[in-house]
């Protein structure tokens, strides 16, 4: 690898690489990533068999702490996590001011940063102990603000964590349960959720992950830190695809379905319109998220009886850009997104809350990343620039002007 101080010393040179396309910010021992041949291993486990025999809560305590943890250790989490479900009641005076049409991703990013306010002590990341609880804090607090903003948009009560049931299963509760009485949760969508954030848990250094640690860097506390990740994962282009995706499916649909219209459509260089789940900056063979995802919606809409004609758009959608020369040049392949959206809809989530849920998956991964940035003591994230602007001028006052 090149010396890049030494360079830039002796030469004064820039490297400038638009949208970090290869440049390595860090040195991780998180995630790895191969992406011609889509393998995606997390601490050094396949992606397929977390997703096949463990929990959302034994990868989230995998990827921040390392190891996978014995029985005991698992118990202790999701009890620790648990107790820090409570959320103050001034929050909810916070949400009350937003207006009931905000998008939950603007809230969710809003309340994480609020959180700030009632938990204003930075954390020591040398403490293992302050670490640990600053950890199972923001893991349980999460969740239910995550949801709140699903309530406020609802315009239900806001409603509190269940502590005689999972982590996963609340996120169902916290979303739907009513006061007319408790909300019944199929196991299977329990199980299939769980595999989902999993699958969303952690992908090295993404444009979210990225801003979380460049964030992180200049000492800003962990919730700070979050709420920037929340607001990136936002964006089209990223998280915000999933919510993409299920609008351009129901697009194709109320066109007549005419799926190959719209790949020609994506395929036309003078129209913005791309396929959305298409395409990744490093997947350039295929996802290995997406096949588990595509299996997993087949199941899950088999066993909640759903018949969704936007299933059929998408798996017709992919058949054609598959084939297609364009498609193919370029290494487009269907991503993470393509398919999970079906399944929350399937679920009955409504589709502003898509992002919201990669979201509730990607925390443990930006909490691993922060955790690492921080204990690696990485300096604070500051890249340089090649100036193109005007050369020196002299000032004209205002009257000559
Ligand atoms: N539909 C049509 N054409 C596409 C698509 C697409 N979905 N994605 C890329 N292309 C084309 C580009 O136009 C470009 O063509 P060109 O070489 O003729 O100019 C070429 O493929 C390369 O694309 P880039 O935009 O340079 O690739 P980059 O790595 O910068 O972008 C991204 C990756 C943002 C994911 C892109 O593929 C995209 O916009 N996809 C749709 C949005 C999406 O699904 N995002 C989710 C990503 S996964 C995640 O965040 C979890």
């Amino acid at each position: 690898a090149i010396d890049i101080e030494k360079l830039r010393a002796a030469t004064g040179a820039i490297t400038i690489d638009p949208g970090y396309k290869n440049t390595g910010s860090c040195k991780s021992e998180i995630t790895f990533l191969n992406g011609e041949e889509g393998v995606l291993r997390y601490r050094g486990y396949t992606i397929e068999d977390l997703a096949e025999k463990a929990t959302f809560l034994e990868v989230s305590y995998l990827l921040i702490f390392g190891e996978l943890p014995t029985a005991s250790q698992l118990e202790k989490f999701e009890n620790d996590i648990r107790k820090y479900t409570m959320v103050s009641e001034e929050m909810k005076s916070i949400i009350d001011g937003f207006p009931r049409t905000a998008h939950p991703m603007g809230v969710l990013s809003s309340l994480t940063s609020a959180l700030t306010a009632f938990n204003p002590k930075s954390v020591n990341v040398e403490n293992e102990k302050e670490l640990y609880e600053a950890v199972c804090k923001t893991i349980g607090k999460f969740l239910v603000i995550a949801t709140w903003t699903f309530r406020k948009r609802m315009g239900y009560p806001l409603n509190y964590y269940d502590n005689t049931k999972g982590y996963v299963e609340n996120f169902m509760r916290l979303m739907f349960e009513l006061p007319t009485g408790p909300y019944k949760v199929d196991p299977k969508v329990v199980a299939a959720l769980d595999k989902l954030f999993i699958l969303h848990a952690d992908h090295e250094q993404n444009c979210s992950t990225s801003t979380v640690r460049i964030v992180g860097s200049s000492h800003a506390g962990l919730f700070a830190s979050i709420s920037a990740g929340v607001s990136a994962l936002w964006g089209p282009l990223h998280g915000g695809a999933n919510q993409a995706v299920l609008e351009m499916l129901q697009q194709i649909h109320d066109n007549g379905g005419d799926v190959a219209k719209f790949v020609l459509k994506a395929k036309d260089k003078n129209d913005p319109f791309r396929l959305m789940g298409f395409g990744h900056r490093v997947y350039k063979n295929f996802d290995p998220r997406a096949k588990i995802i595509k299996k997993a919606a087949d199941d899950v809409l088999g066993t909640l009886g759903v018949e969704d004609p936007l299933l059929d758009i998408a798996k017709q959608l992919e058949k054609v850009a598959l084939e297609d020369e364009y498609f193919k040049a370029r290494n487009l392949y269907p991503n993470v997104d393509f398919y999970s959206g079906i399944i929350y809809r399937a679920m009955g989530i409504p589709v502003e809350m898509f992002t919201v849920l990669f979201a509730i998956g990607r925390l443990p991964g930006w909490i691993a990343q922060w955790k690492e940035m921080r204990l690696n003591k990485e300096p604070i994230g500051r890249p340089r620039q090649v100036y193109t602007g005007s050369p020196l001028r002299a000032f004209k006052e205002v009257k000559d002007r």
